[in-house]
C-alpha cells in the first residue's frame, strides 16, 4: 500500500492520452506540474488510454504507446514511490461510473464542449465516443475525489463541466462527490506550435516541425527550435498578441528553467533572435536528453509492470466504492 506523509492531506489527478509521443507542451502543462506537486499532494496519474480511442488507432501502436508513457512519466520525474500510477482501462469502474454520469449529462452541456467542436468539425465521420468523452473525463476525477486536476489550459472547460456534473448528481442524489478545482500554472497554461504559434502544440499535429516530442532525435529538437517562427522585429520580449512565436519560446525558458519573464527579457536585451533561439534550444535540449537516459534505462524493466500491478489494485478498489455508493443512490439493484 502506497504510504503519504501524514502532512500531506491534498490529492491531485490527471491523465494523458497515448496517441503518439507525448509533446513538450503535455510536458509543461500537466508532467511538471506533478512532478512539482508530487512533494505535497497525494498524487494519481493515469494513461487515458479509453479517451485515446475516441479517434482510431492503430491497436500494435497504441498498445506501445501505453507502456511507452508510463516510463515516461517516470523518465520525466514522477516518483512511483509518490504517485499512483495506472492505466485506465485496466480499471473497468471508469467506465461504469462514466455510463451513470452520461445519463445525467445533458446533451446540450456537451454539445458546447469546444475541444468537441474542433475535432468534429475536422472529420465529419466521428464517433460517439468523440462526444461523450468528457463524461469518462468526469468519471476519471470524481472516481477518487481529488481536490485538484493540474491541466494546461485547453482542458479546463471538461474540468469545470466536471464539476457541474458532481454539482447536479450530489444535489439530485445526495452528497456523492467531491468538487475540483483545476489547476493551471501560468507558464505552462498553453505551450503553442513553433512553426504557427498561433496554435497549441499538439500531439495530432500535421506538421512535425511546429511539435517537440519528447523521444524526438536531440539534433532534431534542436533544429525545430531554431527554425521557430518569430517576427521581423528583432526584440525578445513577451507579447503574446503581437510577438506570439516570442513569446511562446518565453513560456518554454521560463517553465524549464524557473527563470520570470522579466529575467530572460532582460538577459536577452540588445541581442538578436538566433542567441535567444540557441539558448531555448540549450535549456530544451538539456532537459530531454535527460528524460531520454532516463526512459531507455527503465522501458524494458520488469519494475514497470510491478508498479502497475501493485496500483491498479489500489485505484479499482476506490472507483469500485464509488461506482457501488452511485448505484444505491440511483436505485440500481445491488
Ligand atoms: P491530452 O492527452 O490532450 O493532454 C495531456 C495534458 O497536456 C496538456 N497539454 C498542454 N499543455 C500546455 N500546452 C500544450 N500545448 C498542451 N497540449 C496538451 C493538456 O491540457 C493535458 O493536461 N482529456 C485529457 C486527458 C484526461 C484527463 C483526465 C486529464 C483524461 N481524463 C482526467 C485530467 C483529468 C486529454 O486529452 O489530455
Amino acid at each position: 500500500m502506497k504510504e503519504f506523509s501524514s502532512t500531506v492531506t491534498k490529492s491531485i489527478l490527471t491523465g494523458i492520452q497515448p496517441s503518439g509521443v507525448i509533446t513538450l507542451g503535455n510536458y509543461i502543462g500537466a508532467i511538471k506540474q506533478m512532478v512539482r506537486m508530487q512533494e505535497e499532494f497525494k498524487s494519481t496519474i493515469f494513461i487515458a488510454d479509453m479517451h485515446a480511442i475516441t479517434v482510431p488507432q492503430d491497436p500494435n501502436v497504441l498498445h506501445e504507446n501505453i507502456r511507452s508513457l508510463v516510463a515516461l512519466y517516470i523518465a520525466c520525474g514522477i516518483d512511483p514511490e509518490k504517485n499512483i500510477i495506472f492505466i485506465q482501462s485496466e480499471n473497468e469502474y471508469h467506465a461504469n461510473i462514466s455510463w451513470l454520469l452520461e445519463c445525467n449529462t445533458p446533451f446540450g452541456e456537451l454539445s458546447r464542449m469546444t475541444q468537441f467542436k474542433d475535432k468534429s468539425s475536422k472529420n465529419v465521420n466521428f464517433y460517439a465516443g468523440l462526444f461523450t468523452y468528457p463524461v469518462l473525463m468526469a468519471a476519471d476525477i470524481l472516481a477518487y475525489d481529488v481536490d485538484y486536476v493540474p491541466v494546461g489550459i485547453d482542458q479546463k472547460q471538461h474540468v469545470e463541466l466536471a464539476r457541474n456534473i458532481a454539482e447536479r448528481f450530489n444535489k439530485k442524489f445526495g452528497e456523492t462527490f467531491k468538487i475540483p478545482d483545476v489547476y493551471i500554472t501560468k507558464e505552462g497554461t498553453k505551450i503553442m506550435d513553433l512553426v504557427t504559434p498561433d496554435k497549441k502544440m499538439s500531439k495530432s499535429s500535421d506538421n512535425p516541425k511546429g511539435v517537440i516530442r519528447i523521444l524526438d532525435d536531440i539534433e532534431d529538437i534542436r533544429k525545430k527550435i531554431m527554425g521557430a517562427t518569430t517576427d521581423s522585429e528583432c526584440v525578445v520580449c513577451f507579447d503574446p498578441e503581437n510577438k506570439p512565436g516570442i513569446s511562446n519560446l518565453i513560456n518554454i525558458c521560463v517553465a524549464i528553467t524557473g527563470q520570470s519573464i522579466d529575467q530572460i527579457e532582460e538577459m536577452f536585451q540588445g541581442k538578436n533572435y538566433g542567441e535567444f533561439k540557441k539558448y531555448v534550444a540549450d535549456v530544451v535540449v538539456e532537459e530531454i536528453s535527460g528524460i531520454q537516459k532516463r526512459y531507455r534505462e527503465i522501458i524494458n524493466s520488469s519494475e514497470l509492470d510491478s508498479i502497475l500491478d501493485e496500483n491498479i489494485k489500489i485505484v479499482r478498489d476506490i472507483a469500485r466504492n464509488k461506482f457501488m455508493m452511485m448505484k444505491e443512490k440511483m436505485g440500481l439493484y445491488k
